[in-house]
């Protein structure tokens, strides 16, 4: 090595590298392979917690000291939403070809802003295929991001410069967007009025419609809305469904909804976060018939997509309108027809990100090696389990079911005096216990129990776990208060 080489990053010995390499493998496989005997999540440690509080490393550690550390510090004590009895929030599960993709993408180690590279090519497969699934035409546009929130800050940011021009990037929306309002229903996500407010229109340009008894967006109500804010001087702008909400599961009217967006000169954006890959399940399809309505369409492949973390998507229509929202030249970043600078448009031209991971591949991976057909099944079956779950509960007298189950959530509680309080510990308890992660949220005031079925991996034998704890737990919080069976 001449005198000026620097010192590189690779190991000295290849052999004993791999050698390492495979016993990682092999422990993250065995992990996967035997999940089930593991608890689903289990309180740390303080002393493993206080374990990550040591000074920045002067001097090296042998990889297997790391690995080692890894193994008894950082796996037992993740959320487990690659185990089947883990019902929390909309946590998608993981698949091993997911994680081997993952793996030989972070190998490559790809920038996916642009140029003309093979990797580009993959998301755009991944995008045609959406543009496919959602029946959207060829000229459509899309772009991997982190998650749906991230995708729904952008679809936010496309029908503002959709309404205002292009001069908005350059002159504010305070300078005529001030008066622009936009409409989706309470039961929308939080990260919906987040994106409102991050993309400078602030919450209050957000209109939360009511919703009826079945959790979706009452149209009368948001034409009524759209009605007042015009004789207000307002303009609305923006219309945001959404298929599969996050409390529980109800999907919009997407058809009321396009021709009111259509009427009134809306841009209909859907968050689909869990619920759009339902477009992937025959018998789930047709509910979702008017989401190739919409202008655009943000989803996460990591939920029921179970791309391992994190695989969010945004579908623009018109793929011009998403580029004119982004695409900023640069003397820096000049496009050629040939070489390495050519494959124009690129990425980096329809979202703000530059450097961008190579996600695309462990999406494509997924989406080979199971098929449509396959993930379709997967999908329809969480909701079988969903409909199992609830009847479970609507046959049992000490369970009370609190939401109607749309697709794969089921909210409920266990029946007692004081139920937020006695319920609030009883998901606790599930949680401490190792048997069922589900969450909770509240619905009309009413502390709920809220299992999201979204893991490939849940049978009828988990559902029935976390129905007898939770009767166990239930019955024991509400006779001695706040004692563990
Ligand atoms: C309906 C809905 N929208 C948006 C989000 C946010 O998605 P992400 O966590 O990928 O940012 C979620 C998350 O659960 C959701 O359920």
């Amino acid at each position: 090595m001449s005198e000026w080489s620097p010192d590189t990053l690779d190991p000295e010995n290849w052999d004993a590298f791999r050698a390492q390499g495979h016993r990682m493998l092999d422990d993250i496989l065995d992990y996967l392979e035997h999940i089930r005997k593991r608890p689903v999540w289990q309180p740390i440690p303080v002393q493993v917690s206080n374990s990550f509080c040591e000074p920045l490393p002067e001097t090296e550690t042998e990889l297997a000291d790391i690995h080692a550390t890894f193994m008894h510090s950082i796996m037992p004590f993740v959320v487990g939403n690659a185990h089947p009895g883990f019902f929390g929030w909309v946590h998608g599960g993981g698949t091993p070809v997911g994680m081997l993709a993952d793996m030989l993408a972070a190998g490559l180690n790809a920038n996916l802003g642009g140029r003309d590279q093979i990797p580009v090519e993959v998301e755009r497969q991944v995008i045609r295929w959406a543009s496919d699934l959602f029946g959207f035409p060829n000229s459509a546009s899309g772009l991997l991001v982190t998650g749906t929130s991230m995708a729904n800050l952008l679809a936010v940011l496309v029908a503002r410069t959709a309404r205002l021009g292009q001069s908005v990037r350059q002159q504010g929306i305070m300078a005529n967007g001030g008066k622009l309002v936009a409409y989706t229903s309470e039961a929308a996500h939080g990260c919906i009025a987040q994106a409102l407010d991050l993309s400078g229109f602030g919450r209050n340009a957000l209109r939360m419609v009511p919703v009826g008894s079945d959790y979706r967006m009452n149209v009368d109500a948001l034409k009524n809305a759209i009605e007042v804010d015009r004789q207000s001087g307002l303009t609305p702008f923006l219309l945001i469904g959404t298929v599969g909400t996050v409390d529980v599961g109800a999907i919009d009217e997407l058809n009321a909804l396009a021709d009111v967006a259509e009427s009134a000169a809306l841009w209909f954006h859907v968050d689909g976060a869990y619920g759009a890959l339902a477009m992937l399940a025959p018998g789930l399809a047709p509910r979702l018939s008017g989401i190739e309505r919409a202008d655009s369409i943000a989803f996460d492949f990591h939920k029921w997509g179970q791309v391992p973390y994190d695989a969010g998507f945004l579908l623009v229509k018109d793929g011009q309108q998403h580029y004119d929202t982004f695409a900023s030249p640069s003397a820096y970043l000049r496009r050629e027809v040939r070489g390495l600078a050519a494959g124009s448009p690129w990425p980096c031209d329809f979202g703000p990100d530059l450097s961008r991971g190579f996600r695309a591949l462990k999406v494509w991976f997924t989406l080979k090696a199971y098929g449509k057909a396959k993930l379709g099944n997967m999908i329809a079956g969480t909701c079988a389990l969903a409909r199992y779950l609830a009847q479970q509960i609507d046959a049992n007298p000490e369970l009370e079911r609190l939401a109607p189950v749309s697709l794969n959530i089921v909210c409920f509680r266990y029946c007692c005096d004081e139920p937020d309080k006695v319920n609030a510990q009883i998901v606790v308890a599930l949680h401490e216990s190792g048997i069922s992660a589900p969450s909770t949220t509240t619905l009309q005031g009413q502390l709920a129990i809220r299992a999201a079925i979204v893991n490939h991996r849940t049978s009828q034998d988990d559902i029935d776990a976390l129905l007898n704890a939770t009767l166990a737990f239930g019955r024991s919080f509400s006779t001695t208060g706040t004692e563990t069976p």
